[in-house]
């Protein structure tokens, strides 16, 4: 398992994300959607946009560059021009310090079937 460092708990309100670099997998996305983290690639899969530069409208990020839309949850892609799903990552808290496992992906998206919404 490959676990890294995303931030302080209380550095992210609800609502907010935040990118953070990461030389084995890229930049990575971890955001608080109501207390609950999530972490996904930070790279938009439609082109090359960072998607902590979008906005969260409840549990979707819009890319800031042509307002494609995902899942953040599981990663799916659902508006287009986004069509292929973002890597999601499992998160880990541990006190007030959170985690991704560079090695798994969230639960939502790993148990999905992985069939286009
Ligand atoms: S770069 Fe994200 S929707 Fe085009």
């Amino acid at each position: 398992m490959s676990k890294v460092f995303l931030c302080k708990a209380d550095e992210l309100a609800p609502g907010e994300m935040k990118r953070v670099p990461n030389e084995e997998v890229g930049d990575i996305c971890v955001y608080n959607l109501e207390g609950t983290f999530y972490a996904t690639a930070d790279l938009c899969t439609h082109a090359t946009a960072s998607l902590a530069e979008g906005d969260i409208d409840d549990d979707l990020i819009t890319c800031p560059v042509h307002w494609g839309q995902f899942h953040i949850p599981s990663g799916k892609a659902v508006t287009f021009p986004c069509e292929r799903d973002l890597r999601t990552y499992r998160v880990e808290l541990e006190g007030d310090e959170v985690y991704a496992d560079l090695s798994a992906e969230a639960e939502e998206a790993a148990s999905d079937d992985s069939s286009p919404i």
